[in-house]
């Protein structure tokens, strides 16, 4: 390990493609995660959800009020609490110490953090997210050292991974905000190892048709695209993954499955 680089991000190198490998890795990673955007050339927002996503402001209060606020409104009052969505991405990740995950839109670390627990000092979690603002508080929030958590700034549409380099990918209130989610997709398959799982929580429409009405007018307005009841289910299937779970409730959906 170089004496300025923590071993987590040395690490996450290794996994990097050849293509996406920063020039000067002092630069790439001077505010604390590797920049593999540089500048403000982040994908252009998909709307004005997405837009939030980018300012100062939401970072600071996403994880203790907005994404518990807005979940329980998408999921019904009788989805499950942010606590069971932990435990819900933990059931379908089935990690292990010594495992490698990505989380996908990583957000501020919010699921991350966990994962970098769950997987030890011998495994590694690794959170990607667009937005320099949103990784300023991850980094600000995860307890040092880095020894096995990293993040990377980068476009979760096109993975900046090699092949089968992880053992799970989970990708948590984010997929519905991509500009294609389905070559999103094509990389979860391709970054997994094989009998590696994936786990997504991400809008659904539903056939309660007060509900759906409700669906539109928050796609509509937010940019958000809102995906078919089984469009989610049906892509992993083709995408090669087995064992493919899904719980609905209110506007959204819990997937999981693992790749043949
Ligand atoms: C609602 S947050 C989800 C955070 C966390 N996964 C959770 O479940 O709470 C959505 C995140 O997706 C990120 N995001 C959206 N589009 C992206 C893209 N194309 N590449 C990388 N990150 C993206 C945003 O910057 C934002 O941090």
């Amino acid at each position: 390990m170089s004496a300025t680089v923590p071993a987590a991000i040395e690490r996450t190198l290794a996994l990097l493609d050849l293509a996406a490998r920063p020039d000067g890795v002092a630069g790439a990673t001077r505010h604390g995660y590797l920049d593999l955007i540089g500048g403000d050339d982040a994908p252009a927002p998909t709307g004005p959800a997405q837009r939030l996503m980018l300012t100062t402001a939401l970072p600071a209060i996403y994880e203790r009020w907005w994404r518990p606020a807005l979940g329980r409104a998408v999921k019904g009052v009788l989805g499950p609490s942010m606590a069971e969505e932990h435990r819900i991405a933990r059931l379908l990740l089935a990690l292990s110490p010594g495992d490698g995950v990505l989380d996908v839109a990583c957000g501020p670390g919010n699921f991350t953090r966990e994962f970098g627990r769950t997987v030890g000092d011998t495994g590694l979690a690794v959170g990607i997210d667009a937005s320099q603002t949103m990784l300023a508080r991850a980094i600000g929030d995860t307890p040092e050292p880095f020894n096995n958590v990293a993040y990377v700034r980068g476009d979760a549409v096109a993975l900046p991974f090699r092949d089968a380099s992880f053992d799970g990918v989970c990708c948590f209130a984010a997929l519905h905000l991509f500009d294609d989610p389905f070559t999103a997709l094509d990389h979860f398959a391709r970054v997994l190892t094989p009998g590696g799982r994936v786990a997504i929580f991400t809008s659904s429409t539903t056939r309660t048709l007060p509900l759906r009405l409700a669906a539109g007018a928050v796609g509509a307005g937010s940019g958000m695209r809102i995906f078919g009841t089984d469009e989610i289910t049906g892509a992993l299937k083709v995408r090669g993954f087995r064992d493919v779970r899904q719980r609905r409730t209110g506007l959204t959906q819990f997937v999981g499955g693992r790749k043949a």
